[in-house]
């Protein structure tokens, strides 16, 4: 039986950090496009493309190598979803969500990295299809997180934010 209640500190940390690099992905969403359509036309970049460019591909990147790690964490120690409240099919909807992320959060950086770094420019409307599937997927979780705690007010966002986590 797993009597592990939340997620630990180092868990916590991770996953706020990702949702700070997604969010700056999304906010760069517009000046991305255009800085990245320059450097493909081969003009000259000024300093906030350039930047911008940097913030994309290395943010991206490493949104994937801490999904790496963050897979290792889970898998060592899984958490129960939903604090432990949930049965069947809700059950199962939620473990997809959990799941699709990883899966997303690795198949962004690759066709990213396919794309940008080997000019495989066929791999490009995945990377944009799974902008719009992995946007979807965030509403959806944050809809369910907030309604965890204000309509069930159970313990599932203080597994993700609580103040004392095991180690
Ligand atoms: C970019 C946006 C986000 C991504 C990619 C994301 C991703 C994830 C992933 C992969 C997990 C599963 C963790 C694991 O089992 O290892 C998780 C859990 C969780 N996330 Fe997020 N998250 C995002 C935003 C948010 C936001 C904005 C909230 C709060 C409103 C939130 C609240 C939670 C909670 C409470 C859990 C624990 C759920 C449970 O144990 O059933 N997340 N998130
Ligand atoms: C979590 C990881 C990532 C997310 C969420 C993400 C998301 C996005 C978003 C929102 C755009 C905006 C452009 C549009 O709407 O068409 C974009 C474009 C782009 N991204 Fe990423 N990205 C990620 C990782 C990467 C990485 C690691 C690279 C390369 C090293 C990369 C390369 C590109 C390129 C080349 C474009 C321009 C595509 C175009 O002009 O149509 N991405 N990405």
């Amino acid at each position: 039986m797993n009597n592990i209640t939340r997620y630990t500190r180092l868990q916590q940390k991770l996953h706020w950090a990702v949702v700070a690099l997604v969010a700056l992905q999304y906010l760069l969403q517009r000046p991305v496009k255009s800085a990245m359509s320059h450097e493909h036309d081969g003009l000259d970049l000024g300093a906030i493309e350039f930047l911008v460019i940097t913030i994309h591909t290395w943010g991206g990147a490493a949104v994937g190598a801490i999904m790496v790690y963050r897979l290792y964490l889970r898998v060592k120690r899984p958490v129960p979803v939903g604090a432990g409240t949930l049965r069947g099919a809700w059950q199962r909807l939620a473990q997809g969500v959990h799941w699709s992320f990883y899966a997303l959060l690795l198949f962004m950086p690759i066709t990213g990295m396919l794309h940008y770094y080997v000019g495989l420019h066929s791999v490009a409307h995945w990377h944009e299809w799974g902008e719009w599937l992995l946007l979807a997927l965030i509403l959806l979780h944050v809809v369910a997180a907030l309604a965890h705690h204000v309509y069930k007010k159970d313990a599932t966002l203080r597994q993700m934010w609580g103040s004392r986590p095991p180690h």
